[in-house]
């Protein structure tokens, strides 16, 4: 076995609110081998951006990591000050927003931003760097590179935009890009492209990553492990394969049955009942419990974990227990 890139122990993230603290993630633990891509699923509100920011050190106020430990490469990055965390982020662990505006600079043309954020971490020339942007530009499928550095963010389409913002995290190498639903606000054909895209390149270059969703189809065609969230915690992980053709937990069953694609011809789609509870008043047994149909008296107390070849799930009552 390889050493871990990346090992999260317990890791929690709590909000403190005037309304009470909101424990977004609440023990978190899972690792991630170099080149590994790792699938984050979970209803919106379950904690996965908060997951991602808590990785690259962005937590702001009033949150804050209260616990856990995040090694990355062997490092520490939990209570890492900022100037060591800056050198981290952006060049060894990248990460790739939803809006790809959070990165881009309305101001400044691609070529330039490009170039700051190479220059930002090393000694490049601009004639290297211009270089190597646009090499990256079209490793990613944008065509005429070299003269669409010179374009500004508003002069490319929505997923073209997209796509510069993953050549800007690729730009320093980086062993780990974090990508937060980067294809979630793009049409459906130009989501398989750029996530075959990303799957080739991730592969090609022996980059990790943790691509987060809420969509458990994307992920499936994505990545080699998937971890499925809900309300903080990892309720269950495994290979997707597995994950998919038997999952252990009852959330997990209801995501998969709520997929267009997993559905019969002229069948309903199952949507799982009710909505994410508040984080504010969580019940103390198992979260899911109010929502699941498996539910019965043993799951007003927490959930135990369970464990299968490669896999686990947080549950009373796993699926492959009741068959
Ligand atoms: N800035 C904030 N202030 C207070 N609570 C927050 C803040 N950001 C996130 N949270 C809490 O964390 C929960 C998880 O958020 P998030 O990780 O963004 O969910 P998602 O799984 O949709 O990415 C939210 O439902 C909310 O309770
Ligand atoms: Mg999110």
């Amino acid at each position: 076995m390889t050493a871990p890139l990346l090992e999260v122990t317990d890791l929690r993230t709590h909000f403190f609110t005037r309304a009470g603290v909101a424990r977004a993630v609440d023990g978190v633990s899972f690792s991630l081998a170099p080149g590994e891509i790792l699938g984050l699923v979970g209803e919106s509100g379950s904690g996965k951006s908060v997951t991602g920011f808590s990785l690259i050190g962005l937590v702001d106020p009033p949150g804050r990591i209260a616990g856990g430990s995040i090694r990355f490469a062997g490092q520490e990055l939990v209570g890492l000050p900022e100037d060591r965390m800056r050198a981290i982020r952006g060049k060894r662990i990248a990460m790739v927003f939803q809006d790809p505006q959070a990165t881009l600079n309305p101001v400044l043309t691609i070529g330039t931003q490009m170039a700051l954020a190479l220059q930002a971490h090393g000694r490049v020339s601009d004639r290297a760097a211009a270089e190597r942007a646009g090499a990256m530009l079209t490793r990613v499928g944008i065509p005429e590179a070299a003269t669409r550095l010179n374009n500004y963010p508003h002069e490319f389409s929505g997923g073209m935009r997209q796509r510069v913002a993953i050549a800007m995290a690729l730009l320093n190498g980086p062993e780990l890009i974090v990508a937060d639903e980067p294809t979630t606000a793009l049409d459906v054909s130009i989501q398989a492209q750029i996530l075959a895209e990303m799957k080739s390149i991730a592969r090609d270059s022996g980059t990790a990553l943790i691509w987060i969703s809420h969509d458990l189809a994307t992920v499936s065609s994505l990545a080699d492990r998937v971890l499925v969230m809900y309300a903080g915690r990892i309720v269950e992980s495994g290979p997707v394969g597995a994950v998919l053709r038997a999952p252990l937990h009852p959330y997990t069953r209801g995501l998969l049955d709520s997929l267009p694609a997993m559905a019969k011809p002229g069948q309903r789609l199952a949507q799982i009942p009710g909505s994410a509870p508040s984080l504010l008043a969580l019940p103390t047994g198992c979260p899911f419990a109010p929502r699941c149909a498996h539910a019965d008296a043993a799951c007003a107390t927490p959930p135990p974990r369970v464990d299968r070849p490669g896999r686990h799930a947080l549950c009373h009552h796993p699926l492959d227990a009741a068959a």
